[in-house]
């Protein structure tokens, strides 16, 4: 047989998703892929209801519906104060992950350095080998995950014309202050580099903490695209429904990416969530409720139970440490742990460029008897015999 694409020959599956297959396989409580057990909220699927009688069923403009490309040029001001053209500075693409994907085959040509914060969201690294981009990993350094601005700065220096921020971060759950963020930006202006950033947890903050959109910074208006999706914010994760806003220049060529790569997101979707763009200030105050309510239950219930782990501020995952066990090797951890103690987790190795391999993480995105399961079934962890 002939050879396949040496571009695509380094890709493993991806652990996130094969650590909900093993969950399953094992029945464990899956905290691994980051995705809600509760519904959305009633509103969009009733109107998801109708949308199946009325259409539309055909294809929506290849860069999205109007109406809910207006519809959320008028939420991103309404958050941001970025004001966007509807028109012009909008594609709606299928989830952020076709976001990002379109937004780096616009910008990278191959050989190009891209600079990307260790941890890391597994599907950058994806990203950049289909681009062709080079990543460049610049640490976040545990447990605040602060980075070093001289090191930031030294992969600028090697030439990257383009940096990945994850705000807030999954997988430890950092939320960039202004002063980080404005660090960040005068790199960007001095070296003349894009920032693309992925923000589809923007409305999962937990307090005291603020997002703050690195577009609405001075300058950076014209060199960020912002790639966000509606998967988290209404918890719509299976709708697959992202978005790019950027400048005119940059979206043009972002709409011919998307054209090619999947014409376009689903038209009776996008009607249906027009009804969720439309929500008031209650919808995103009660959602940080909602959120703030299961961190505290799931982290007050892992401190209960003597564990180390970050606290996140924003997103909804946590990073626990499991040194305590002498673990060596964090994926046959993981996987004897969705076996033998009945909880799914994400290894931490699958986030980190370094040699990490004592975090596992879980996400909390979970109706409470599920996460009071989980945490039943982690109490066995201290009396059980770890697999190292
Ligand atoms: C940081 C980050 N970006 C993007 C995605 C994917 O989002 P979407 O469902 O919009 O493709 C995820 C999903 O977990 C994520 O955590």
């Amino acid at each position: 047989m002939k050879a396949l694409s040496r571009r695509t020959e380094v890709f493993t599956d991806s652990i996130i998703r094969r650590m909900t297959r093993i969950s399953n396989k094992y029945d464990a409580v899956n905290l691994s892929q980051g995705f809600p057990d509760f519904e959305p909220p009633e509103a969009i699927t009733m109107r998801l209801a109708e949308v199946a009688g009325q259409g539309p069923h055909q294809y929506a403009l290849t860069w999205g519906a109007q109406n809910f490309r207006e519809v959320l040029a008028k939420k991103q001001f309404h958050f941001s104060g970025i004001s966007v053209d509807a028109d012009k500075e909008i594609v709606v693409t299928c989830g952020s992950t076709e976001a990002m994907m379109a937004a780096m085959m616009a910008l990278a040509d191959p050989g190009d350095k891209v600079i990307i914060f260790s941890p890391f969201y597994e599907n950058y690294g994806a990203d950049a080998i289909l681009s062709g981009a080079e990543p460049i990993y610049v640490p976040l350094n545990p447990p605040e995950f602060t980075f070093d601005a001289d090191k930031l700065e030294d992969a600028f220096k090697q030439g990257a014309r383009i940096m990945i921020l994850c705000n807030p971060s999954n997988p430890c759950g950092k939320v960039f202050n202004r002063r980080e963020l404005e660090i960040i930006a005068g790199l960007a202006k001095k070296y003349d580099a894009y920032v693309i950033t992925d923000e589809v947890y923007e409305h999962i903050i937990y307090e005291p903490n603020k997002h703050i959109y690195l577009a609405s910074l001075p300058g950076m208006r014209e060199r960020t695209i912002i790639c966000s999706s509606l998967s988290k914010t209404y918890s719509i994760t299976g709708w697959r429904l992202g978005y790019v806003i950027a400048s005119p220049e940059i979206i043009d060529r972002v709409k011919k990416v998307h054209d090619f790569l999947t014409v376009g997101a689903a038209a009776p979707l996008m009607e249906a969530a027009v009804t969720g763009l439309n929500f008031g200030d209650d919808y995103y105050k009660d959602l940080q409720d909602h959120y703030t309510h299961m961190k505290d239950l799931f982290t007050g219930g892992l401190k209960n139970l003597g564990f180390n782990f970050t606290e996140p501020q924003g997103a909804y995952y946590v990073l626990m440490d499991v040194s305590e066990f002498g673990v060596k090797n964090d994926v046959e951890f993981c996987e004897w742990l969705a076996r033998e103690v009945g909880v799914g987790a994400v290894p931490g190795s699958s986030f980190f460029k370094e040699d990490v391999h004592h975090l596992i993480r879980f996400h909390f995105a979970k109706q409470d008897e599920t996460l009071l399961k989980a945490l039943n079934n982690l109490e066995q962890l201290k009396k059980k015999d770890v697999l190292r």
